[in-house]
């Protein structure tokens, strides 16, 4: 069996910082409310969904200790690309210099595992290495004047390469869904604005990370207990802790960077995933959950053995 391995890993935020202060100056909410009813404190926002994903693949590729020769395609999870066409991953490709094949993957916030489950599939197929990226500007598809969505979203970038391995590899059990007749709760027609039904994206969030992360174990023939990491989507501190919460995972076994972040959407699990590797949280052997939601509705999960 030919499987693969995570080999590198980089992140990308803006530099622009917008504090929670700074969006109570500007809308009827309060640091209070957005840090007791999200977790987050703070986002940064700016750039464009090709300028993050380069940066945090170039960050990739130096932690793999590669070059862009070495890579065979690049599969950008957006839901926020630069243009209408071309995709995203065709300004990426051609910034890295890529020599491989490029393509944009849309599953929303779910996009990131999405990609990652698809690389393993291609690495299956033949390919050495692929370069995964998350990425997305979701500040551009955000009414700065809605107080429902300005709280909670962001932009970012953060990137793997997967390199193929002689073996069975990291990847023990995926899971992906999705549930269409749920698309109106969190949508943005072309050229305009997020609309979003919290509160029941928030209860069917629950649930579907909860049953997608079940599966994935069951898959992977592992339990709760034998999870190191669960890397989830970092959206609202209440989803993860309501998560682990029914899961059974204490929440000090995930990794959480939505404090400082907001929702970056198909970024947020690599941003996590890239803070704990860097932050040494990602012990040899170790099972990590990936599991994240997002609109469509739609979820993906994977156990890992890093
Ligand atoms: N600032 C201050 N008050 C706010 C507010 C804001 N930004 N947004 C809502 N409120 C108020 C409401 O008007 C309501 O007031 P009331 O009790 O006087 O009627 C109260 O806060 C509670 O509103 P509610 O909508 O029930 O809040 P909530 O606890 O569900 O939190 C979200 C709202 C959006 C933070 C939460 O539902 C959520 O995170 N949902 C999931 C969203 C998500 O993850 N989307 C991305 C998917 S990838």
């Amino acid at each position: 069996m030919r499987g693969a391995k995570i080999v590198g890993w980089g992140a990308a935020l803006p530099d622009k910082t917008i504090t929670n202060a700074d969006l109570e100056a500007r809308l009827d909410t309060s640091d209070a409310w957005i840090t007791e009813r999200t977790g987050i404190k703070e986002r940064r926002i700016g750039g464009t969904t090709a300028g993050l994903a380069t940066e945090a693949g170039r960050r990739a590729l130096e932690r793999a200790g590669l070059e862009p020769s070495d890579i065979d395609l690049i599969i950008l999870a957006t839901t926020t690309p630069d243009k209408a066409i071309p995709h995203s991953a065709a300004t990426v490709q051609d910034q890295l210099r890529v020599s491989g094949g490029a393509l944009d993957l849309n599953a929303a916030c779910s996009g990131f595992v999405y990609a990652l489950v698809t690389a393993h599939g291609l690495i299956g197929l033949g390919y050495e290495r692929i370069l995964v990226i998350g990425a997305d500007t979701l500040s551009r598809v955000t009414d700065w004047d809605d107080r429902n969505t300005a709280v909670l979203f962001a932009d970012g970038a953060g990137a793997v390469v997967l390199q193929a391995t002689n073996g069975p590899g990291q990847l023990l059990g995926f899971d992906l869904g999705s549930d269409g007749s749920a698309r109106h709760l969190l949508y943005a027609d072309i050229g305009g604005f997020m609309q979003m039904d919290g509160r029941e994206v928030f209860r069917r969030a629950v649930r579907v990370t909860v049953e997608s992360a079940l599966a994935s174990m069951t898959r992977a023939d592992v339990t709760a207990d034998d999870i190191a990491l669960l890397i989830p989507h970092q959206a609202n501190i209440r989803i993860i802790d309501a998560v682990c919460q029914r899961l059974g995972i204490p929440l000090d076994r995930t990794v959480n960077v939505l404090e400082r972040t907001g929702n970056t959407s198909a970024a947020s699990i690599p941003l996590a995933l890239v803070d704990a590797a860097d932050s040494g949280r990602l012990k040899k052997g170790d099972l990590v959950m990936l599991a994240g939601f997002g609109a469509g509705m739609s979820w993906a999960s994977a156990v890992l053995r890093w």
